[in-house]
């Protein structure tokens, strides 16, 4: 058993979480929720981004104050996530005092350590992105994301020597071949560092929304360089709980694909700059799309998709959260982009949920009411399911390890489909009850169990009514994974539930 550290990207307060948010949230959620399914000691932090510009023009157009805003939207986030049944360990906000002594502290030890410097800044500047670009970078002035022309900018600022990191980064990717993954985006780092690095701008005059910066209180820290460093915070940096060594060298990053730059270059050669190992790996996933366009805050509120249509709790009513879980696990492989609409949705819901797992319990149930009294009989230890199931065991949690929800899924729901072909092939409803029947019954039942397990990740509250249904005790998350995913342990004699079906089939266009 190990040990595992997991963080989402800490989310602007400029506007609601939609489901793009939900997307990153619910795939870190599953990653944690297997880890402590396998007994690895887990950590799962998520969390709020709230200061630069971007927040601050924000909460002046709703006519707040910085402050007010940010307490308002972060409490949104959480709302959310409790909807969705993520359970994460902590919950960070960079406006809390926590942050702001890690933040001093780290670059602090970066500026002891003489990589920061003070020049002047000019550029081209995206107050979307919070970004600067050049001017070969941008598309005729405007920026290349959002299509907002860019702003000039020139201002007095302290910079992060990161040109000094090139060569060392190189080598941590040489020596660290797993270090970003999927393998596509890892070659996108690595040629843009091998690209040639320049310094960057790490600090502001012309907005106080922001970490003061320890050594100049003129300057507060550009939103991303204290934003970064929240990975560090929640495990206590420089504080008096410091659980930094404990952590760190487990820790996993798992982020969308526009933001590899600050995460796969800029955040590693930060760590170095302090005197702290990178974190073990960055885990990038694709975008999810809307008719083909990115769904994000900034581009909804030009009105560019429709996004009030697919806040989380839109589809939650609809569909349910778990389905909601699946559907966003299932679809699309980590690392790819996704196509996201109320077909898929629907689609997915009916044909895996309601026709193969809510059809699978719903037969075995009203047969063992029939032939059983109602009492699930228990398996048989050589049956032909058992190589079904191990197969399923085995597939998904190998894919569980390797950041591969998706597969994971696909795995078990080959078990699925297999106890159902066993069940059209032995026919349980036609025969008489007897020893046949209830082998038969105790089988699938075992079947049913191990599938349990392996949704817990995914969709836990499917898992935990699963479980009341076979009539078992306690929660499918109560033994560790390596002594509950084995064939042969549902106990028999235990009255299993014929309730209402699991997933209503979905009627009607949407
Ligand atoms: N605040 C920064 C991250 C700082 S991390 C130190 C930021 N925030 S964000 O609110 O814009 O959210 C970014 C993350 O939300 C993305 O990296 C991605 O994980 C997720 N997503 C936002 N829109 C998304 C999609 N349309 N599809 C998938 N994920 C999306 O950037």
């Amino acid at each position: 058993m190990g040990r595992f550290y997991i963080t989402t990207p800490i989310y602007y307060v400029n506007d609601a979480p939609h489901v793009g948010h939900a997307y990153t949230t619910i795939n870190a959620d599953a990653l944690a929720r297997w880890h402590r399914l396998r007994g690895d000691e887990t950590l799962f932090l998520t969390g709020t981004d709230e200061h630069g510009q971007k927040v601050a023009e924000a909460a002046a157009a709703h006519g707040v104050t910085s402050q007010a805003w940010t307490d308002q939207t972060s409490q949104r986030f959480r709302d959310a996530w409790d909807a969705l049944d993520v359970g994460y360990d902590d919950f960070i906000r960079t406006t809390e005092a926590r942050h702001y002594e890690s933040v001093q502290r780290f670059l602090g030890a970066i500026y002891d350590r003489g990589f920061i410097y003070k020049d002047v800044y000019q550029g081209l500047y995206c107050v979307s992105c919070e970004d600067y670009y050049t001017i070969e970078a941008s598309v005729d002035g405007n920026c290349p994301v959002h299509g907002r022309p860019l702003t000039e900018m020139e201002e007095e600022n302290w910079f992060f020597r990161l040109s000094a990191f090139e060569d060392r980064l190189i080598e941590y990717y040489d020596r660290h071949p797993g270090f970003v993954t999927p393998e596509t985006k890892r070659n996108e780092a690595y040629s843009f560092i091998k690209g040639g690095l320049r310094d960057i701008s790490i600090t502001r005059t012309s907005i106080t929304w922001g970490v003061p910066v320890p050594w100049d209180e003129r300057h507060v820290f550009y939103v991303w360089y204290d934003a970064l460093i929240n990975y560090l915070t929640a495990l206590g940096y420089g504080r008096a709980s410091d659980q930094v060594a404990h952590w760190w060298p487990s820790s996993h990053h798992l982020i969308g694909k526009e933001i590899i730059r600050f995460h796969c270059v800029w955040w590693p050669a930060m760590c170095m700059a302090a005197g702290l190992e990178p974190p073990q790996h960055v885990q990038v996933h694709g975008w999810l799309l809307v008719g083909g366009q990115k769904l994000s805050k900034t581009m909804a509120a030009e009105g560019a998709v429709r996004l009030t249509d697919i806040a989380p709790v839109v589809l939650t009513e609809e569909f349910g959260v778990d389905a909601l879980r699946y559907y966003l696990l299932r679809e699309t492989a980590l690392g790819n982009d996704g196509e996201f609409s109320y077909e898929g949705i629907t689609q997915r819901y009916n044909t895996d949920l309601a026709n193969n797992l809510g059809n699978l319990v719903a037969r075995v149930a009203t047969v063992v009411a029939s032939k059983c009294d109602g009492v699930g009989p228990a398996p048989t230890p050589d049956s032909p399911l058992r190589g079904d199931a191990e197969l399923a065991i085995e597939q998904a949690s190998a894919a569980w390890e390797r950041f591969a929800p998706h597969a994971a899924l696909e795995a078990t729901w080959s078990l699925i489909g297999a106890t159902n072909a066993f069940l059209e092939r032995t026919a349980p409803w036609k025969l008489d009850p007897g020893a046949e029947v209830e082998r038969v019954l105790g089988d699938a039942l075992e079947a049913i169990r191990v599938v349990a397990i392996l949704v817990t990740p995914a969709m836990p509250g499917v898992a935990r009514e699963l479980w009341r249904r076979l009539g078992l005790t306690g929660a499918p998350t109560d033994a560790l994974a390596s002594e509950s995913l084995r064939w042969g342990l549902y106990p028999g004699g235990v009255r299993v539930d014929r309730a209402t079906p699991l997933f209503p089939r979905i009627v009607g266009d949407r």
